[in-house]
């Protein structure tokens, strides 16, 4: 292997960069070639490819987005993209390909390993939502970006004394909530994966009121509905006026955690290792705090495991 390209592809997610950088440099000490290829699949479509060199990845372990920049690609899911791509991918001489995303981005990876492109993918998104591993990049930058948003919200629901929901992103998966719930300390979570139940939101509420409890911070997940329609409804049955932050994408960007940082480099390096070995059609993951690969179909039809013992416990301490 001697010449290989990567994209980022998707929702961007902090530490994006910070993995880019690791396979950068992973390449060149091992005597290859990167070439790194902008906006996802819709730049391999397009021959948006140029060379990268140690320096160009320098200065970015720290920055949020991608330096690759990136893009949801119809496209590509089309036969006619899908050959455009592999005819650039000849002309560069790409032997194999890393793609940096979330599933719709390892499916992609999937129609390419199908077609003899030998392809790694590493979990980046904000999600959480891959089944195959415990974590994915950028969910614990966004998690804290939330529990800072709920630090500030929750001063000023104390101020008021009313009711602040925070809606936070993750599509149908509901950890971002979960997990900034937990550390941020929140009255109540709500989540897609467990059914909605208001009248015991509202039986909180008012019981944290009636022990002298100033504020009320409701963490919703985006897949759960609407926001504004459940404050409506929290409002009408405890007479507490109840408002709602969306914090949207804010929590897509700024500076990755050390976490997520440690993880993107060792995931990065770990690519680069499994081309040298000639392996194919793999996506990184980390397990138990061990980073592995499995083969691409099965970690796309790993189901998510929800955390049920994790919010079992949010409730206890938010009694
Ligand atoms: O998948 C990452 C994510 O941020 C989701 O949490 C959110 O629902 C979606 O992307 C938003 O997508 P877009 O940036 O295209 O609006």
């Amino acid at each position: 292997m001697k010449n290989i390209g990567i994209l980022t592809s998707g929702g961007d997610a902090p530490g994006m960069n910070a993995c880019i950088r690791a396979v950068v440099r992973s390449a060149i000490y091992n005597n290859m070639r990167v070439f790194g290829v902008e906006q996802g699949y819709n730049g391999l479509l397009n021959g948006k490819i140029k060379e990268m060199t140690l320096s160009s990845v320098a200065d970015i372990i720290h920055r949020g987005g991608t330096i690759l920049r990136t893009a949801r690609c119809d496209e590509f899911a089309t036969e006619e993209g899908l050959e455009k791509a592999l005819n650039v991918l000849n002309v560069f001489d790409l032997d194999g390909l890393v793609i940096l995303g979330g599933d719709g981005s390892f499916k992609g990876a999937k129609c390419l390993s199908d077609r003899g492109i030998s392809t790694v993918c590493i979990p980046c998104t904000i999600d959480n939502d891959m089944g195959y591993t415990d974590y994915t990049i950028g969910f614990f930058t966004a998690v804290e970006t939330v529990v800072d948003s709920i630090s500030k919200i929750r001063d000023t629901s104390t101020s008021h004394g009313r009711a602040n929901i925070v809606e936070v992103m993750g599509r149908n998966c509901g950890d971002i909530a979960l997990y900034s719930g937990v550390a941020g300390g929140a009255e109540s979570i709500i989540i897609p994966e467990v059914e909605v139940d208001i009248d015991n939101v509202c039986k909180r509420l008012i019981q944290g009121k009636n022990r002298g409890k100033l504020h009320s911070i409701i963490v919703l997940a985006e897949g759960v509905g609407n926001a504004y329609e459940v404050a409506k409804n929290i409002e009408e049955k405890t007479g507490t006026e109840t408002r709602v932050t969306v914090l949207g994408h804010i929590q897509r960007g700024g500076t990755p955690s050390t976490f997520d940082r440690v993880m993107a480099s060792k995931m990065g390096n770990k690519a680069v290792d499994l081309l040298l070995q000639g392996k194919t059609e793999r996506a990184i993951g980390i397990r138990e705090n061990e980073i592995v690969d499995f083969d691409l179909d099965e970690a796309l039809s790993t189901e998510r495991v929800f955390n049920n013992e994790m919010y079992e416990m949010a409730k206890v301490l938010s009694i």
